[in-house]
């Protein structure tokens, strides 16, 4: 057995019970904690906690942190960190006054990166997301949903899931994958959308079930891309392998996609820069979480998800990276919170809630990651010096996060 204890804490926060899956409304305001805590770790997992004065006395490993706060790890439940080469030329098409839109019917966004996915090997693609997945380990992500849809071909797709099964086999972080092959029509099928829909429901579908590559389905809904017809017949494909969608809808056009994956039973509809009375109306009793993207909406200057709209209807709302080469090239946690708090006038408690248990729902996690919780995995992030937790979204750019245990190993 192997035993850390985390000692002196200045607060230990984001303290729930087991039966707690996400906070909604006016609960995200709220981030229980506890001040001047201990916190004990047994095999990687969190054993118990509690006053600092009823700290046990030894353990294999002791951690001061007087002066810091503990945290649950981030889980990132949306990016695309598979791909191959970066996107830079387009960023400067971008300066010089293109849209994402205009730079995609120029042959750049996500047909320029599957175009270069599919000449990059499978260990080039392994080696870089390897990367990235370390550098989001140090601003305190512990658990990170990656989507295929940069391969866009049988081979490309089936590539991109074995470097994901890869990272799952290797890194010591949580990871879920999401198949992503509707994420843009390639050209040989840009007149045969029934062409492509084939290639993806019988050909690639039925093979990624049977190898169990993917844990959830998603869909790029949006004009010029998946409709909201095509959609469903692609998430109803999915479920009867069954995979969960997780879909981007709403980023550019309101095309009336959240109700139908609401009905289709969705884990969560990402992206929502655009939000109608109807869709707040239909994501209210319903299991679907909203999951915003901030560092798209700052990197392609788009509107920001409404998320007082969202969280004061009562609905819950998770953040999330959305890490890629087109048009969210950063997966820094720490940034995405201080942009909410910026421009969607979250709170820091609720970005937090955002970040931690709700992100942890929005890829289904919650049972074992996203709060303080005895007996959950010990993935925590230990800060720097702060003198409040407003501390880490106040420092935008700066990461204040000191150490990350990710199942009791930092
Ligand atoms: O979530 N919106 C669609 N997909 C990605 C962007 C992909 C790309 O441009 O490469 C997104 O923003
Ligand atoms: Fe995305």
């Amino acid at each position: 057995m192997n035993s850390i204890l985390i000692r002196n804490i200045k607060s230990l926060v984001g303290i729930r019970e087991a039966n707690v899956r996400l906070v909604r409304g006016a609960e995200m305001k709220t981030l229980p904690a506890m001040e001047h805590a201990f916190l004990l770790i047994e095999d990687g997992i969190i054993k118990s906690f509690g006053k600092n004065e009823d700290a046990p006395e030894r353990a294999d490993e002791i951690i001061d942190a007087t002066g810091k706060f503990v945290l649950p790890a981030w889980c990132d439940s949306h990016t695309h960190i598979v791909y191959a080469g970066s996107r830079e030329n387009e960023f400067a098409d971008k300066i010089n006054g293109l849209t994402y839109e205009e730079i995609a019917a120029r042959g750049g966004g996500i047909l320029n990166s599957a175009k270069r996915l599919n000449e990059t090997s499978e260990e080039e693609l392994f080696e870089s997301a390897w990367q990235r997945l370390d550098e989001m380990k140090n601003f305190g992500t512990c658990a990170v949903e990656i989507k295929s849809g940069y391969g866009l071909s049988y081979e490309g797709e089936m590539k991109m899931l074995r470097v994901i099964r890869k990272l799952k086999e290797k890194s010591a972080l949580t990871i879920k994958a999401t198949f992503l092959g509707a994420h843009a029509y390639p050209k040989q099928f840009k007149s045969n959308h029934q062409g492509y829909l084939k290639l993806l429901l019988e050909e690639l579908l039925p093979k990624i079930a049977d190898e169990n590559l993917v844990d959830f389905i998603d869909v790029f809904c949006e004009t010029n891309y998946f409709s909201v017809e095509e959609t469903k017949r692609i998430l109803e494909a999915g479920a009867k392998f069954g995979l969960r969608p997780k879909v981007h809808v709403n980023q550019f056009n309101i095309l009336g996609a959240v109700k139908m994956c609401v009905e289709q039973n969705a884990l969560s509809v990402d992206h929502l820069e655009l939000i109608s009375d109807e869709d707040v109306a239909v994501l209210k009793n319903s299991e679907t979480i909203p999951v915003a993207l901030p560092g798209c909406s700052l990197f392609l200057k788009i509107p920001y998800t409404p998320a007082r709209k969202i969280i004061d209807s009562g609905l819950p709302l998770a953040l999330a990276t959305d890490c890629n080469p087109g048009s969210a090239p950063s997966g820094n946690m720490n940034l995405v919170n201080s942009l909410a708090c910026i421009n969607m006038n979250m709170t820091a408690e609720e970005v937090i809630n955002a970040s931690t248990i709700n992100g942890a729902y929005a890829m289904e996690v919650e049972k074992e990651l996203g709060s303080i919780t005895i007996g959950k995995k010990a993935n925590l992030v230990i800060t720097k010096l702060a003198s409040s937790l407003t501390m880490l979204p106040y420092s935008f750019g700066s990461n204040l996060v000191e150490r990350v245990i990710v199942n009791g190993n930092s």
